[in-house]
């Protein structure tokens, strides 16, 4: 194992109800509260009117800031940062996805900064102070409920950067099964393609000796395999709902994590490809993923031999290892071609634009922390993923 720190602060208020802890949390934090959400589905499954009704318990001023876009845009994190500045809201209460938490990430940092917040998103300034925040999650997929981390588009320039700071923890995050129920099936599925991928990624790292890690990861692969199937024929199943999202949660809050930092690359050239295409991030990962374990397969192909047979059950009976890597592989892809995530680019109608988005997966140079990728790998990765 790699030596390692493990902090993480967020408070985790998971199950059936759990809204009430708004009236003890908030109040911790201050009185002007800025409401973030989406575009509009809190407004349509009844979400809103409950969050309002908690805050106008304990008397909160609340400002709101709707709309924020899939996909979040540095733009919408201008107008959160400028309500903050002017109002001099005390409190951000994040209530959506992945995206609506990441905007609110940004708008927290930026609020404290006196420059532009797309430079904390790019890395020129590490953030030193950030608004407290809490989250009242929506759907189940990034683990930005209780991880540091954002991912923020500058739609202007085409660019899409992950950033993180241990100052952005949200400081509470709420998780009930029943507030994503209404998540359509579409989602559902981009949403368990995500947590899968998240796990895979820190499946495979430099570090040796982490046997424990290992089995943690194919204990949260094989859980979300039994469960998802079932899922998305009952979307409104409570106790499929919670598996799952919990799933996603573990999947990258760090625990995984822990002595062995994962690689990491797909998920740089899926932001790439949904800065120039915005396509949904899962919709670029269930397409991507698999290219890139072929492209390791040489590397790591003990490592993808036990996936193979630890999690999708090959019998490697007979078999050389190159074929039982191959196996397990073209598993995950039926898998996820089984729950009606899209395999090729092509399914977004991408044919083109390949060393656009390599460029700008290479803006930060080589990257992958278990296979540096640099502009020909990538540009080999995006080709066997165009049909
Ligand atoms: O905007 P609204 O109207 O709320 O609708 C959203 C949106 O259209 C809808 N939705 C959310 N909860 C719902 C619901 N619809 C009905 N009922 C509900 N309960 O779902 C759509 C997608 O939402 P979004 O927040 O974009 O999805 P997700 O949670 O997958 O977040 C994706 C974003 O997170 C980033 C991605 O790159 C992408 O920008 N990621 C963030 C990570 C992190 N911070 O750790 C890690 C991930 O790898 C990922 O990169
Ligand atoms: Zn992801």
């Amino acid at each position: 194992m790699e030596n390692f720190v493990f902090h993480n602060p967020t408070k985790l208020i998971f199950g059936k109800g759990q809204l009430q802890h708004i009236k003890t949390e908030v109040p911790k934090y201050g009185d002007k509260v800025l409401l973030v959400y989406g575009g509009g589905s809190i407004k349509r499954n009844g979400l809103y009117e409950k969050v309002i009704q908690q805050l106008e318990t304990i008397g909160s001023v609340v400002f709101e800031l709707g709309g924020v876009e899939p996909n979040p845009r540095i733009t919408t994190v201008h107008k959160g940062v400028e309500i903050c500045k002017q109002e001099e809201i005390q409190f951000i209460l994040a209530v959506g996805g992945g995206s609506v938490i990441d905007c609110t990430k940004a708008i927290a940092a930026g609020a404290k900064y006196d420059g532009d917040p797309w430079d904390i998103v790019t890395k020129k300034h590490l953030p030193t102070d950030a608004l407290p925040f809490g989250t009242v999650l929506t759907l189940a997929a990034t683990g930005t409920e209780m991880n540091s981390g954002s991912v923020i588009t500058n739609w202007e320039t085409k660019e899409k950067y992950g950033w993180g700071s241990p100052h952005v923890f949200p400081k509470f995050s709420i998780l009930d099964p029943v507030n994503t129920f209404t998540v359509p099936k579409e989602h559902t599925v981009y949403g368990i393609v995500d947590m899968m991928t998240h796990v895979l990624e820190q499946y495979f790292h430099p570090a040796t000796n982490t046997p424990l890690q290992e089995r943690m990861c194919e204990a949260v692969l094989l859980t979300v395999i039994e469960s998802a199937p079932q899922l998305i024929n009952h979307l409104d199943s409570y106790e499929l709902r919670e598996t799952i999202l919990f799933s996603g949660t573990i999947a990258l809050n760090g625990f995984l994590q822990m002595g062995a930092r994962g690689d990491w690359a797909s998920h740089n050239i899926e932001h790439a490809i949904s800065a120039v295409y915005d396509i949904p991030h899962a919709g670029g990962l269930a397409i991507i993923y698999p290219q890139w374990l072929r492209h390791v397969k040489s590397l790591s192909i003990s490592k993808l031999n036990q996936l193979a047979i630890r999690v999708w059950s090959v019998d490697p009976i007979g078999k050389a290892e190159d074929e039982i890597a191959e196996e397990g592989i073209v598993r995950l892809e039926e898998f996820w071609r089984s729950l009606g995530a899209p395999s090729k680019l092509i399914d977004y109608k991408i044919d083109s634009k390949i060393d656009l988005i390599a460029d700008k997966a290479m803006a930060r140079g080589e990257f992958g922390n278990y296979k540096k990728l640099n502009n020909d790998n990538v540009i080999e990765i995006l080709k066997r993923s165009l049909s």
